[in-house]
């Protein structure tokens, strides 16, 4: 998919504040610091459209973007990150978690975990929660140039192997590296492929 455009909409802490068009919607969701907004800039080619921050914690609120005119992309804050108050940390913070509970757009949402590291308990909690509230969800593995030829596979594999004690299926997964630009021809697709079933007339 080619992006011809793509924009800032909206900054919202309130999800029923967000846009109300009923457009395909595609949440880019993990750790903090783990790559979400690079690879949102690494998808719309764009270096300043998402905010980064070598610290934990930069994105803070629910950022929409529309793409093409007719699709949103979504960036969220982290979660997992220390410095939080306690209480907006409970685990997901309110606002992921009303956005998540709430918002009726979603499509997919695409779970970042760093391909270096081990499996983290948040990481499968959070996966447990779009399991149960029926939300579907692909894996993006990030920061791969991180890794050698050698780890990455292997890293991969191990990270299956621990999602497979919960999970009968595995869920699609990208391996991506907003460095090397590496993974965005497949996660555009994949997201394509969605919106072109969706535009299809139903069945009779
Ligand atoms: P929060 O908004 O704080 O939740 O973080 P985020 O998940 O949006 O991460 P962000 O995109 O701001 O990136 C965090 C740091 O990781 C920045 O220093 C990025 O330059 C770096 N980074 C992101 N993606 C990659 C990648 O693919 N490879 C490498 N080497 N660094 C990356
Ligand atoms: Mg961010």
């Amino acid at each position: 998919m080619h992006i011809k455009n793509a924009s800032f909409v909206i900054s919202n802490t309130n999800v029923n504040k967000c846009p109300t068009e009923q457009l395909p919607e595609y949440a880019f969701i993990g750790r903090s610091n783990v790559g979400k907004s690079s690879l949102i800039n690494m998808l719309t080619n764009n270096k300043s459209l998402a905010k980064t921050s070598n610290k934990p914690g930069k994105t803070q609120l629910i950022n929409h973007f529309i793409i093409n005119s007719n699709w949103f992309l979504v960036d969220l804050p982290g979660y997992g990150y220390a410095k939080v108050s306690k209480k907006a940390r409970s685990k997901f913070q309110d606002i992921i978690y009303d956005y998540f509970s709430k918002r009726m757009q979603l499509v997919c949402s695409f779970v970042l975990i760093d391909s270096r590291h081990e499996p983290q308990k948040i990481d499968l909690e959070f996966m447990q929660f779009l399991g149960e509230n029926n939300i579907p969800f692909c894996i993006i593995f990030t920061k791969s140039d991180k890794l050698t030829k050698a780890q990455l596979p292997k890293n991969i594999a191990h990270y299956k192997k621990e999602m497979l004690r919960y999970w009968e299926t595995l869920p699609t997964y990208f391996i991506s590296s907003s460095v090397e630009k590496n993974g965005k021809e497949d996660i555009l697709n994949f997201i394509h492929k969605i919106n072109s079933d969706l535009q299809k007339p139903e069945p009779n």
